[in-house]
């Protein structure tokens, strides 16, 4: 009996290499940058892995014959399909590369698929803004400190009230310019108080304005700095940490004027601040929760922030 041609293995091809580099940019991308690198390991991985699939399947499809053929017994005239040739069965080497291929492919979006909606989706869905009317800028006269206290939405009540250092700098380039310190510490996140005498001690009232946003409580302050009662975090008046040990200087509000009013917008996170009041240069991050470094090679620890609200 003649032998037949020799059966080919699989031909080299680099896809599944190329796969296998996307699963680990994307993963990596996952920790570094879940925005922009993630996503470009994952489409790597895509491609590669729709190239590698079509490889791994093209040389089958091309082993189906088009027309099956009949045959008929010589002695008893009975037509039978005749078994399918050797080089028609699916070789081992094709079927364990194809389970193998399948199999990594739903690891693979099983472990990156919740993990990628996570990290991307609320850039898409976007935030809500709480805006607080902090009443009219005439209630804070320059220079003066404030210790005011606002609910970030009345609907949920006092559970929302929050506090916050608030100083009017004064006009600079035609614009008003406020430093609005959060008084959350940067540390684990307990209440940080004013290191100064505040309100009746200073002779002065405490002042309520009444606004959309239901009553805001302003108390005049005299800070030397700040200060946190739970493990002795210290800051300067801009918020800078002095000593303990918070990692950071203390979150502030970003804010806008609106009709004569101060309104504050979103918090954000501060690495430290160079310069006083209007003239500080504020090294701004996105609002990074307690304990978390937002600058330096620590920073690299702290990859992923649920969204802040
Ligand atoms: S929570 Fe403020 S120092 Fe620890």
């Amino acid at each position: 009996m003649t032998p037949g041609p020799p059966e080919h293995g699989p031909s080299p091809t680099i896809w599944p290499l190329g796969f296998a580099v996307g699963i680990a940019v994307a993963l990596v991308g996952l920790i570094i940058d879940p925005t922009v690198i993630a996503p470009i390991g994952g489409a790597i991985a895509l491609v590669c892995g729709f190239l590698w699939a079509r490889d791994a399947t093209s040389e089958m499809r091309r082993r189906v014959p088009a027309v099956k053929a009949e045959v008929r017994e010589a002695d008893t005239g009975r037509v039978v399909t005749p078994p399918p040739a050797a080089s028609q069965k699916m070789p081992r080497s094709r079927f364990l590369e194809a389970s193998t291929l399948g199999l990594g492919g739903l690891i693979g979006g099983i472990v990156t698929v919740p993990i990628a909606g996570f990290a991307i989706l609320p850039s898409f869905l976007g935030q809500k803004r709480h805006e607080v009317d902090m009443g009219p800028i005439d209630a804070y006269p320059v220079g003066k400190w404030f210790i005011g206290t606002f609910m970030t939405d009345p609907k949920e009540g006092e559970v929302s009230r929050r506090t916050a250092f608030i100083r009017n700098n004064g006009v600079t380039n035609s614009s008003p310019s406020f430093t609005i310190i959060s008084n959350r510490c940067a540390h684990l996140g307990c209440p940080v108080q004013a290191n100064g005498p505040t309100g009746a001690i200073l002779g002065e009232k405490n002042v309520t304005e009444h606004t959309s946003n239901g009553s805001i409580l302003l108390r005049p302050v005299v800070p030397a700095g700040f200060g946190c009662p739970c493990h002795g975090g210290q800051y300067d008046t801009e918020g800078n940490r002095t000593a303990g040990p918070p990692v950071r200087a203390l979150d502030r509000y970003a804010f806008d004027i609106v009709k004569g009013h101060l309104v504050l917008l979103s918090t954000f996170s501060v690495s430290h601040v160079v310069g006083i009041g209007a003239q500080a240069k504020i090294y701004k991050y996105k609002l990074a929760g307690p304990g978390e470094h937002v600058d330096g090679p620590e920073q690299w620890f702290y990859p992923l922030n649920p969204p802040h609200h």
